[in-house]
This record gives C-alpha cells, sequence and structure tokens, in this order.
C-alpha cells in the first residue's frame, strides 16, 4: 500500500504590525523614537503644558526617554497605539496624541493628547483628533472613543465638545494627581455618531 502524502498545513498569514503614518497638513502623525526625548521633554515639562495632565511628568530628558518607549510599545501589545505629532519642515515633535487601553471586546478606546504651548491655537490637536477618530473607527473599528479630562481643563472640554464628542458627567475623585484627587469630565463619541467628512465648522 501507497503511503499517503504528508499532508503540509498552511497557516495563515501573520499580518505585519508597521506603524501608521497620518498626514494632517503642515504636521504628521508618526511613530514615536528615542531621539524625540528632548522636544518631548522641553514642551511637556513647561508648566502651562502640564497642569492638567494626570499623570508623573518626566523629570529629565532619559525619563522622557523612558516614557516615550513606554508609550510606543502600546502598538507592539495591541493595546492601541500613541502618535508623535511631527512639523514636516523638521520632523521634530510637536506634541503627543493616542488611543490606547483598547478593550476589543467592549470595542473602545481611550483617547489622550498634548501639544507644546507655541503651537496651541492654530487648529493641530483638532486635525489630529479628527484623523484619531477615524484610526479608531475605521481601522480599529471600535464602537466608542472615550476621554477624560480635569474638570478644571477648559481647553480640553470645549475642544472636545467641538469635536464631536459628548458630555457624560463628572467622575468624582476619579484621579490621584499633585497630592489630590481630582474630579474628570467622561467624554465620549459613537460611532453612530461619526461622521468621516466633519469639519471641525460642522459642529
Ligand atoms: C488642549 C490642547 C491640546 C488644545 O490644543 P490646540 O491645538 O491648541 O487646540 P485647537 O487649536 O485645535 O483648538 C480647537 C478648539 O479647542 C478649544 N480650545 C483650545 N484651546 C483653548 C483655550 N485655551 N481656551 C478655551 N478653549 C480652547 C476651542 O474651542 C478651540 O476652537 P477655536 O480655536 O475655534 O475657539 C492644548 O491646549 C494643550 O496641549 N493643553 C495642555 C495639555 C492638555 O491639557 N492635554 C489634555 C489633557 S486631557
Amino acid at each position: 500500500m501507497q503511503p499517503s502524502p504528508i499532508q503540509v498545513p498552511t497557516y495563515p498569514q501573520i499580518p505585519q504590525r508597521i506603524f501608521p503614518i497620518i498626514d494632517i497638513g503642515d504636521f504628521v502623525l508618526r511613530e514615536k523614537c528615542d531621539a524625540d526625548a528632548e522636544d518631548f521633554f522641553r514642551y511637556y515639562s513647561d508648566p502651562e503644558v502640564n497642569k492638567f495632565i494626570l499623570c508623573e511628568i518626566p523629570k529629565d530628558v532619559e525619563e522622557a526617554r523612558k516614557e516615550l518607549g513606554y508609550w510606543r510599545r502600546v502598538f507592539y501589545q495591541n493595546d492601541g497605539l500613541y502618535f508623535a505629532i511631527a512639523d514636516k519642515k523638521d520632523n521634530h515633535l510637536i506634541g503627543t496624541i493616542g488611543l490606547t487601553s483598547h478593550n476589543a471586546y467592549q470595542s473602545r478606546v481611550e483617547l489622550s493628547y498634548d501639544l507644546a504651548r507655541e503651537y496651541w491655537r492654530q487648529g493641530i490637536t483638532s486635525a489630529a483628533i479628527k484623523a484619531a477618530l477615524k484610526y479608531g473607527f475605521q481601522t480599529l473599528k471600535v464602537n466608542r472613543i472615550e476621554a477624560v479630562a480635569s474638570t478644571e481643563n477648559l481647553p480640553s472640554r470645549n475642544l472636545l465638545l467641538k469635536m464631536g464628542f459628548t458630555l457624560e458627567g463628572v467622575l468624582r475623585q476619579h484621579r490621584y494627581h499633585r497630592g489630590r484627587y481630582v474630579d474628570v469630565h467622561s467624554f465620549s463619541i459613537l460611532l453612530s455618531e461619526y461622521r468621516p467628512e466633519f469639519t471641525p465648522e460642522f459642529f
């Protein structure tokens, strides 16, 4: 009797993890790298920038580099992704925007962002959020994108409302920040509310 031919199993292709690059006009959303540490530390240690950022602020460039590395890994751990916002002219990092704590089963992800002070009020974060919403709803295919901000963070509150988020309420003493518990506003936008073609003026 002829031996039966060996069945060679075929495995599904493992998709490559290539960090996306998104063009937002004069700026680009790209992967963070070690070379960004000085730019990141410079603007992030500005007290006006970190006043309402509810996490530890790096004390020096080396800590900033470690923090960039931590958030960079999020993408490779399938936990979302954290972009650098870079100036197209010189590729310098001027801010960051992330979709993290991706919960695939619950189909939601959390948005965060910050920007160097000299770039404020030029519509840059609005453009970055628009790109992040598109990535979240169309690539990660989540049903809900959420954000929290200190109740004292008026710029962030106005920004999220302008971008179509709904203010859901106050989470009381939700975050421990610089020696006290602070209240945060909880915001979200749902897939059913998302309009890919919207411009900030739309709202
Ligand atoms: C919040 C922040 C990211 C806004 O970025 P930005 O690029 O300046 O925002 P945009 O230019 O896209 O502004 C869009 C809208 O946000 C609101 N906004 C932004 N800055 C504001 C401010 N200082 N005061 C009141 N509303 C403000 C306005 O509604 C604005 O629209 P308008 O300019 O037509 O009035 C920026 O101020 C920042 O980095 N702050 C410190 C870090 C931080 O708080 N991060 C968020 C933690 S939850």
